[in-house]
């Protein structure tokens, strides 16, 4: 089948058999890929801005799976569930769920005694879950989407611009570079970043 996608930097490739879980015959290229990828989310994006989610929702592998699964369910038959293959990035398959756990128990913790700024802890929590790569694909914009409703479901601010309110070259290069140094334990270039 002709379906060939080409990846740029800091991107996941898919495995044979994760692009058979591709649910739209008709795409044959990145790009038509990346626009019914985008529809999808956008529809996401409107469906956590019409509800109310505390932290107890929230913190939740549910809601970790279903919000995956409302970004990319009209793209893939494995959206919303955890991967099945390793990858380049990310921990072993079999421990994404207790990887995962640990995370949402921290991030309770962080909330609850303001270990961080509330900007800090949905930057912490976007970077350790990117790092888990609970999803065969769309790790990057679901941890973005996560970090925007943690900040505007659990503390009242505004979403993240992600390098959008600064010149648009290298925003991906931008972006890799503060993963980079996050990965590394410098969470504070990640944190400029997301408010530039
Ligand atoms: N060194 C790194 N440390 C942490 N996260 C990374 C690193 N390199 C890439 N990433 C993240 O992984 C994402 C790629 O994973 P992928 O599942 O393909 O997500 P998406 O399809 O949304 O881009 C990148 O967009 C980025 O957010
Ligand atoms: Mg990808």
């Amino acid at each position: 089948m002709g379906l060939t996608i080409s990846y740029t930097a800091g991107q996941t490739p898919l495995d044979e058999d994760e692009k058979e879980g591709l649910l739209i015959e008709t795409v044959s290229t990145k790009a038509e890929l990346d626009e019914f990828e985008q529809l999808n989310i956008e529809n996401a994006v409107q469906w956590t801005m019409g509800q109310q989610f505390g932290q107890q929702t929230l913190l939740t592998e549910m809601f970790i799976k279903n919000l995956h699964q409302k970004m990319f369910s009209d793209t893939w038959t494995w959206a919303g569930a955890f991967r099945k293959t390793n990858k380049n990035i990310g921990v072993d398959k079999h421990q994404i769920g207790i990887e995962l756990k640990k995370l949402l128990d921290d991030g309770l913790f962080w909330i609850r005694n303001k270990t961080f700024v509330p900007d800090e802890i949905a930057i912490r929590f976007k970077h350790r879950i990117v790092s888990i790569h609970c999803f065969a694909n769309g790790n990057g914009r679901h941890s973005r989407l996560l970090a925007d409703v943690i900040a505007g479901h659990i503390f009242s601010l505004p979403v993240f611009s992600w390098g959008a309110a600064t010149s648009p070259t290298d925003v991906r290069m931008r972006y890799l570079q503060a993963l980079k140094a996050a990965d590394l334990g410098q969470i504070q270039p990640l944190l400029l970043f997301a408010r530039s």
